[in-house]
């Protein structure tokens, strides 16, 4: 397992759209470790491949919860989504940045576990936020394109 490089506010990458894996092998497995890794390194709730360079639709997501499971989706859709909220968001290529985005309440989602299985997640609130905002990295869509006007803020960080 690595640290990856998480690709930065400016670098186009990250408004391209990634591409479906159609084969899940060692080095898909290896690249999700990896992102679980990266994620956990610099506190993220979530991170997707296009974040560390890689245009692939795998998505990892962990919101410290302890009844609620790692998440690490390929090719993950969104196929229900419910209400609508106004909520603070980040992202870890933005960093100490931060802004407004209207989220669903509540998402269902599928995708392919790491084994190729398809699974199906039902989330709410900060999860559903999360699998929103990873889902968007896939499309190259980041937060501050979908913020809400005149609420970005920068925190200074604090060391
Ligand atoms: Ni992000």
């Amino acid at each position: 397992m690595a640290i990856r490089n998480i690709r930065q506010e400016g670098d186009e990458i990250l408004n391209k759209v990634s591409r479906e894996v159609e084969v899940i092998d060692d080095k898909v497995k290896e690249l999700i470790d990896d992102m679980v890794e990266t994620m956990h390194k610099y506190n993220g709730v979530g991170l997707a491949a296009v974040q560390v360079g890689i245009l692939k639709r795998i998505i990892v997501i962990d919101i410290y919860d302890e009844k609620t499971p790692i998440v690490k989706l390929i090719n993950p859709k969104i196929i229900k989504q419910k209400g609508e909220r106004e909520i603070e968001e980040g992202c870890l290529s933005f960093p100490n940045k931060f802004a407004k985005v209207k989220r669903p309440v509540e998402v269902v989602v599928e995708g392919l576990n790491e084994n190729g299985e398809k699974v199906k997640i039902k989330a709410v609130e900060l999860l559903a936020q999360a699998l929103c905002h990873e889902i968007d990295h896939l499309n190259g869509i980041t937060f501050v394109d979908i913020m809400e006007p005149n609420t970005l803020q920068y925190v200074e960080p604090q060391n």
